[in-house]
Parts: C-alpha cells; structure tokens; sequence
C-alpha cells in the first residue's frame, strides 16, 4: 500500500514537472521568473503610461501583469503553454484584485496576434527571440515598445540599454525608420 502510494506521488511529480518545466524549455523557454526588484526596474525603464497595453509573452506566474496592474495603471494580457501556471497565474490575479485589468490566456506565444499590443514585454531566450522576430514587428502599432529582459533582439538596435546590460528597450516608430530590422 505505502508502495503504491509513493509510485503515485512520483509519478505525479514526474507529470508535473513535465508540464512546468520540460515542456515550456522545449516550447521556447524555461521557467525563470523576474525578481520584484528587477520587474520594477524594467517598468521604470520602459517609462510606462497608465491605460497602455502590456503583453508579457510566456507570463509564468502572472507577477509582471499584477504589478504593471496594480502599481503603474496598465492593463495586460499572458501568453503562457503551461496549463497549471495560467491556473495559478488567474489565480494570483483574482487575489491581487485585478481582474478587470488583466486576462491570461492559455497559447503558444508563436501563435498569438500582438496588434492589441502597447508594449511587449520579452524574457525569452535568444532562440526563442529569434523564431518571433522579424515576423512579429508586421503585427505591432506603429509606435509600440518592445521591452526585453537579459536577452535582446539580434538585428535590431535598442534605443535605451540600462548600465548593467540587462534592460533593452526598443521603440518602433514605422512610418520614419523603415527598414529598422537588418
Ligand atoms: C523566463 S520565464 C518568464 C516568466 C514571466 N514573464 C516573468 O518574467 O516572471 C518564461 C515563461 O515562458 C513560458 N513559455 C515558454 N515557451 C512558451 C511558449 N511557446 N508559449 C507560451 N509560453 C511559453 C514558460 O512556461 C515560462 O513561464
């Protein structure tokens, strides 16, 4: 009996650990929240406006768009493949009191149409970064920020790196800089 149960339990971490972890690493990226210090250091960096359209592509815990919500007046979707942290992530969002603000959705963030989008927020891997771009930029508002954490767009120049190399901010302004994307 205590066997049987602790197969159980095994093979339930093994499952869970599949979907938490294996399966986004595969998809485009492993599970690695921002720290709070570091989330709030990128919105100021990205000089929000309250009433913009933040999309955190791959949410995880839904931490970016609660406190873009809550501390800085936007409002915000998730793109997040793993079931179980768009579960935790609407949960936190209920708690959090900001559910007329946020949604979270479950996709794959290569499938997603970004035209509702104000600023995106990317912390991907290059290989992923590299699959959405340049293809994504035909999606976006003509002025749109693309806001990157720890890994920036290969073939594009930010317009504001911070000292540490860890925020890149790049503002599309489509219309005067044709061609922006080598
Ligand atoms: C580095 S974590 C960032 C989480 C969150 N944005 C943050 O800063 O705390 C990347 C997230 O992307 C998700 N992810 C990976 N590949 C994805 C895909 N193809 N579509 C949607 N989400 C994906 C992972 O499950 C993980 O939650």
């Amino acid at each position: 009996m205590t066997n049987l149960l602790v197969s159980i339990l095994a093979i339930g971490a093994a499952l869970l650990l599949a979907v938490m972890v294996i399966g986004p690493a595969l998809f485009g990226s492993p599970w690695h929240p921002i720290s709070r210090r570091n989330l709030k250091r990128a919105l100021d960096f990205c000089e929000t406006q309250a009433g913009e359209h933040l999309v955190d592509l791959g949410s995880g815990d839904g931490r970016v768009l609660i406190t873009a919500a809550k501390e800085y007046g936007l409002v915000g979707t998730g793109i997040e493949i793993d079931p179980i942290k768009v579960w935790l992530a609407n949960l936190r969002v209920r708690l959090a009191g900001v559910s007329d603000q946020v949604k979270i959705v479950r996709a794959n963030i290569f499938d997603h149409d970004y035209r509702e989008a104000d600023i995106l927020f990317i912390y991907l891997t290059h290989q992923a970064i590299d699959k959405l771009f340049p293809k994504i930029l035909e999606q976006l508002k003509p002025n749109a920020k693309i806001l990157c954490y720890r890994f920036c767009i290969q073939g594009m120049t930010p317009d504001k790196v911070n000292a540490d190399k860890t925020l890149f901010l790049y503002t599309l302004n489509k219309g005067t800089r044709v061609n922006q994307f080598r």
